[in-house]
């Protein structure tokens, strides 16, 4: 295994909410020049391959309603590890998808499958960037596979951080 791959070992069996915002349920015949060909059903299967592969599972969640969005980032708190977010149009608008998120403290990863920073103005503000780890805008599908290895990356070393703090106390123990 690969450095990096010991690393992101730390993060197996834990869970990763993947939340999918309004109209991305079109996605495949919805504006494909900015969107991909891609559906969503094969984005998903894409991100559960390679969730098999790094060893982490998920919970994947689509809604056009934004307090349905806000109810399942409520129900994760305490039972996800980490969320993978398009929160899509959410993203410019949503206070409350926003406060959610603060709310549970979980760690939180924003993708885009287009980059929201060379689109329309209204698009390169999101009200979700700066109370996300970050964020990954433009690569198409493989935004939201970055993101998952972007999410396994942080609950391993939020993981790795929990045990560096626990070593001094053992190091104060008598021997
Ligand atoms: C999007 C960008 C948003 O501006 C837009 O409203 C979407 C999709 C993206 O993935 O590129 O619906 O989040």
């Amino acid at each position: 295994m690969s450095p990096r791959g010991v690393e992101d070992a730390r993060a197996r069996g834990k869970t990763i909410l993947v939340l999918h915002g309004p109209n991305l349920n079109l996605l495949g015949m919805r504006e494909p020049d900015v969107y991909g060909a891609l559906t969503l059903e094969q984005i998903n299967e894409r991100l559960h391959a390679l969730a098999a592969e790094l060893g982490v599972e998920l919970e994947i969640f689509q809604s056009n309603v934004e307090g349905e969005l806000v109810d399942r980032i409520q129900e994760a708190a305490g039972v996800v590890h980490a969320i993978l977010i398009n929160p899509a149009a959410y993203t410019h608008t949503s206070i409350a998808i926003r406060d959610a998120i603060l709310a549970v403290g979980l760690p939180v990863v924003e993708v885009h499958l287009s980059n929201i920073h060379r689109r329309e103005e209204f698009r390169q503000r999101s009200l979700i960037s700066d109370v996300a780890v970050g964020q990954i805008s433009g690569f198409g599908a493989d935004s939201y596979l970055l993101g998952l290895r972007a999410a396994v990356r942080v609950i391993a070393s939020s993981r790795s951080r929990a045990l560096k703090t626990r070593r001094p106390l053992k190091a104060r123990r008598p021997a």
